[in-house]
């Protein structure tokens, strides 16, 4: 079954808790850390995550929009992250298989990134160690964009990849969902579903959830 994830970006951040506990039907709760340098934007850091941890018991899928994501892996597992994402286009191939390996150590869950320019097959040094592969839909730094058709190949791609070496690794989707491109998405291969604008600009948002369920 397709996991969702709403993503707090889209939230009002003056009534965060509020927003949170509106989505407690969803399967996780995305929270998009940019850094203002991998990303033209600036959003939320390590204290407001551990913040975020104290009021809900749902896991939080940490994604990290941030330059040599390594020097923040522990701090961010340390707040209460369930999973980490590191984007492979913010380090070297040595920096980012230090931050799966800080991942491990911390006992978090493992999951690298991929930006629309990023082929598939980038994956593959570090997929039998990952417990996630997320798929960007959308150039990463802003919510509320118009989701990438192109990309369903890429999803499609990573979906053969991940069932080819690694099936126990979650495909994510993330940018863009709505009812329509969560079905086309589903079907290219994703299995975890982001979504900001879909989920908390419905008057309500865990009808939006079921609805992006399908
Ligand atoms: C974009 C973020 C997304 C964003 C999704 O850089 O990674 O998680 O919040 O927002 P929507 O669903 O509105 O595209
Ligand atoms: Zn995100």
């Amino acid at each position: 079954m397709t996991q969702i994830a709403p993503s707090i970006l889209a939230a009002d951040f003056v009534n965060l808790e509020r927003d949170i506990r509106r989505v407690s039907s969803a399967d996780w709760l995305h929270v998009d850390v940019m850094d203002g340098a991998f990303v033209p934007n600036i959003t939320i850091g390590v204290p407001v995550v551990a913040s975020i941890r104290r009021c809900t018991p749902l896991p939080l899928d940490v994604h990290l929009m941030i330059e040599k994501p390594v020097r923040y892996i522990e701090a961010f597992a340390k707040a209460g992250a369930d999973l980490l994402s590191v984007h492979l286009e913010a380090d070297s191939p040595a920096g980012i298989a230090k931050a799966l390996q800080v991942m491990e150590d911390c006992g978090v869950k493992k999951g690298v990134a991929l930006r629309p320019i990023t082929k598939a097959e980038a994956i593959l040094p570090y997929l039998e160690e990952l417990d996630l592969v997320l798929v960007m839909t959308v150039e990463p730094g802003f919510g509320g964009q118009s989701f990438l058709t192109e990309q369903l190949e890429t999803i499609a791609q990573v979906r053969a990849l991940i069932d080819r070496y690694h099936p126990g690794c979650r495909l994510e989707v993330d940018g863009g969902i709505n009812p329509q491109t969560a079905r086309q998405a589903v079907q290219a291969g994703a299995d975890l579903l982001v979504a900001g604008s879909a989920v908390y600009g419905a008057d309500d948002p865990s009808q939006a959830i079921a609805a992006l369920r399908g």
